[in-house]
């Protein structure tokens, strides 16, 4: 057991009247998990506090060099009115990863969980009742020390804030339109594509800005080495039917081992569906797409769910997926996902854990 005192705020925030319109990550809840780091003294005074804004000195480590890491998972309520989370030692497993890639000493995985029910305790008012809502868990690392020098900081927060949500993308299940990116890179091999932190978000703001121009939703990202190879959406990890397989780029060190992505693997496979993990080419898969081998696309992420494409354009050429509407292994695979997350349906993998 651990120690984690609750201070709780003086007054509560007025919660969202109508979920309908809750959109995503606008809202923030009452309290957040905190502790704390120093060398010397390791990760300490773990604590739920109320929310509120950081003081950070002007020099802050995190402020000039981006030395941070972040991690989304979801909190979902039951028709019965319980909660429950969906894989959280896997993302916490996961946010370690990512803190060794940015020298960022390592925590205790079950000390976070403990935190992060503690917190979820005294905000369970905040998680949404309406179908497709949840309660978005944001926890994230950053560097304290007030250094300008480059180093790893000696200092660090780490914390989890709360954000009730609907869909990711203001549209819903709607097909999305993806541009695929042929000039700017988000990883090279050897870089920092695998971790969750700020830089491959902040690197990927250029180009999700020229494909909003163009009048698509997001960029897809191709290696950065050849650029000829598929990587990953940055919000969502990318998966095709091609020949009726479920076809995915393999971990290579630079696309982000979604959660999301490998539940969809195992629920596909336990479907009796081929599933391929693989170097793609986005060259096969506009071929794949010509001679009408291309069933379906879509993408995977804790806040895009699965997400139906409709629409990839690379090199100038447009392709529409299956007639622009949701596919029917996609469909399939949204219905069992959601309804294991929302618990609607039996759980079979062991990836829930009711709170
Ligand atoms: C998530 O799916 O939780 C993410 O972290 C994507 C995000 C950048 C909104």
């Amino acid at each position: 057991m651990y120690d984690i005192p609750v201070t709780l705020a003086a007054t509560l925030k007025q919660k969202p009247q109508d979920e309908t319109k809750l959109g995503f990550g606008k809202i923030f809840t009452d309290h957040m998990f905190m502790m704390n780091y120093e060398t010397g003294k390791g990760w300490h005074n773990p604590r739920i506090e109320p929310y509120h804004p950081f003081e950070l000195d002007p020099s802050t480590m995190v402020l000039h060099y981006g030395q941070t890491v972040f991690e989304g998972m979801k909190c979902y309520r039951r028709a019965d009115g319980g909660l429950q989370l969906f894989r959280p030692r896997d993302n916490f497993k996961r946010f370690n990863v990512s803190a060794d890639r940015l020298s960022i000493p390592q925590f205790d995985e079950e000390l976070a969980l403990e935190g992060l029910k503690k917190l979820l305790d005294v905000e369970k008012d905040w998680v949404p009742h309406n179908e497709g809502t949840s309660l978005y868990i944001r926890p994230f690392i950053i560097a304290t020390d007030p250094y300008v020098g480059v180093k790893a900081s000696s200092t660090y927060i780490f914390c989890i804030i709360l954000s009730p949500v609907g869909a990711y993308y203001a549209h819903g299940l709607a097909p999305v339109g993806i541009y695929v990116e042929d000039q700017y890179v988000r990883a090279v091999r050897g870089g920092f594509g695998f971790a969750k932190t700020a830089g491959n978000y902040a690197a990927s703001l250029k180009a999700g800005e020229m494909a909003k121009a163009k009048g698509y939703d997001q960029v897809l990202w191709l290696d950065g080495v050849e650029q000829k190879y598929v990587e990953e959406v940055g919000s969502m990890n990318m998966m095709f039917v091609i020949d009726h397989k479920l076809v995915t780029p393999a971990l290579n060190g630079s696309i982000l081992a979604g959660i999301t992505r490998d539940s969809i693997l195992k629920l596909a496979a336990s479907m009796g569906v081929e599933c391929v993990e693989t170097r793609l080419a986005i060259a096969d898969v506009f071929k794949a797409a010509h001679e009408n081998r291309l069933q379906e696309a879509f993408g995977t992420g804790t806040a895009a769910v699965v997400s139906p494409v409709g629409e990839l354009c690379w090199n100038g050429e447009k392709i529409t997926v299956s007639n622009n509407e949701i596919g029917e292994l996609t469909k399939k695979l949204y219905d069992t996902l959601t309804g294991i997350q929302w618990g609607r349906l039996a759980d079979p993998f062991g990836w829930i854990m009711k709170l």
